[in-house]
Order: C-alpha cells, then structure tokens, then sequence
C-alpha cells in the first residue's frame, strides 16, 4: 500500500489534499505538557503560552482538515487529561454534538503511582464521525477476560488495554511518546476500510503509516520534526514498502 510522509506543520499537509480524500484523520499532536519531550532518536516541543493558546492553535488545524474528510470518514484526536476536555468541547462545535461517538481509554499500565492522588495512567481518544448514519467502522475483536468466555473472542470495549511499549520491545524506535503498533493497528483496522486512506498530521516516529501499511490501508503523514519524518522513512521502508514525499 502506498504511504508518504512530508516533513511539514499540519497546515501545509491539509493544504496539499483534496476535499473529501480522507477515510481517517488519526492526530497525536502535542499535549501541552509544557516540557521539551525527549527520547534518545528525537526530541520536540510540546509547549504554549497557555491552554488557549493551544486550543487556538489546535482549532486552526482541525478546522481546515474536517473538510477533506469523507462523509463515512471518522476522525480520532489522541490526548491526555490535560486537554482533552476542551478538545470535546472544540469537537463538539465544529462537527456538532450529534457526531460524537466514542471517548476511547487508552489504558497502558506503565509509569509511577503518587501519594496525592490515582496514578494516571490512560490517554484519551476522542472519535467523532462526520455521518452518523453513514460512518464505517469495523469492530475490533479482543480476547475475552470472564472466565465464561475464557479462549474465545469478543468485541472491544472503550477501554482499550494495551500496555505501553517497554524499553526492551523491539518495535522502539527512541521517539519520544511513540505509540505501540498494537493500538494504531486496533484503531485503523476499526474506523478505516480496507484499501481506504488514513492521515496522521502528527506522525512522529510513524506509527500509524506503518499500521495503516501492514492492514491495507493507504497513508500520508506529515510532521514538523525532520528526525520523525526520518524515522518514519526507515520504518517503512523496514516494513516493505518505499515512503513517497
Ligand atoms: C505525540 S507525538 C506523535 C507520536 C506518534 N503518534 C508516534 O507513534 O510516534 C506529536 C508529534 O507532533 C509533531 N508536531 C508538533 N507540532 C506540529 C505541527 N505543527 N505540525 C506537524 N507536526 C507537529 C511533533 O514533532 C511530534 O512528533
């Protein structure tokens, strides 16, 4: 399947695509955490003056994406406890409330516990649809956890229980906040068809334009970060396929 990654900031992305292209709009953008993140193959800045700043700069973006996505398309927006909130709020005023449809727990184990209060440990994934009588979506099946159905398969729940990727799995790439293939793999396979066309405008080390390939589904991605654009590159190239620009 084809894939291309551009380094670019997600304005210049959408302004290269048709209207109406896209199948899944898939963003990790920064979370605002207010830090450089940083990993052993890249670092970025995930900073702003304040949470409207972000918000400010996050509305620019999706509003000039939602309308290159197709009316059975779907768009997730992964982000954390800190902003995610007013992504809901923002989501719901620019495709309306009557689009939204699920707020999908990341749940990943790893990381620390505190005294002062419930460890954190979950990302939040916001999924609106454009149509609600027309989206796709093809439901994920997992292993079941009762004892009833013990060895048998059954269809996800919005709590999805991957764990996060560990410093000895091989799939590390040394990008920071890297997400494991296992959870782009559970999300493109459920709110993109076969042969359909997912963009990630935020890509980092590029893991939804490998998942994308290894389904049989079409990728652009984009990020400003030459490092992940580079990483990107050698990914998929590792996974088969030679990445258009
Ligand atoms: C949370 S990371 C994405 C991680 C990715 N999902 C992965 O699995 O590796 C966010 C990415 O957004 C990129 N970024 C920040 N601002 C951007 C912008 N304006 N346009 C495009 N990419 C941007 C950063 O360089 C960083 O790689």
């Amino acid at each position: 399947m084809t894939a291309t990654v551009t380094q670019t900031d997600w304005l210049g992305l959408v302004a290269t695509m048709g209207d109406a292209s896209v199948d899944l709009l898939y963003a990790d953008p920064p979370f605002n955490t207010g830090q450089t993140q940083t990993g052993r193959a890249g670092a970025y800045q995930d900073a702003w003056p304040d949470t409207a700043a972000w918000i400010a700069w996050l509305r620019e973006r999706l509003a000039v994406s939602l309308p290159k996505i197709r009316p059975t398309g779907s768009v997730l927006l992964h982000l954390d406890w800190r902003t995610s909130h007013h992504a809901r709020l923002l989501l719901d005023e620019l495709l309306g409330p009557d689009r939204f449809v699920n707020h999908l727990i990341w749940s990943y184990g790893l990381g620390g516990s505190s005294p002062r209060r419930f460890a954190r440990k979950h990302d939040d994934i916001l999924w609106y649809c454009l149509d609600p009588n027309r989206y796709w979506f093809e439901p994920p099946m997992v292993e079941a956890t009762s004892r009833r159905m013990a060895g048998r398969l059954k269809k996800a729940t919005d709590v999805i229980e991957i764990p996060a990727i560990n410093n000895m799995a091989t799939e590390r790439t040394g990008y920071p906040t890297q997400k494991p293939l296992a959870l782009l793999d559970l999300l493109v396979g459920a709110c993109c068809p076969p042969g359909g066309l997912v963009v990630d405008p935020c890509c980092g080390s590029g893991t939804t334009l490998v998942a994308a390939h290894r389904l049989g589904r079409r990728a652009i991605g984009a990020d400003l970060n030459p490092q992940a654009v580079e990483i990107t590159r050698s990914r998929l190239t590792e996974a088969g396929t030679t990445p258009g620009a």
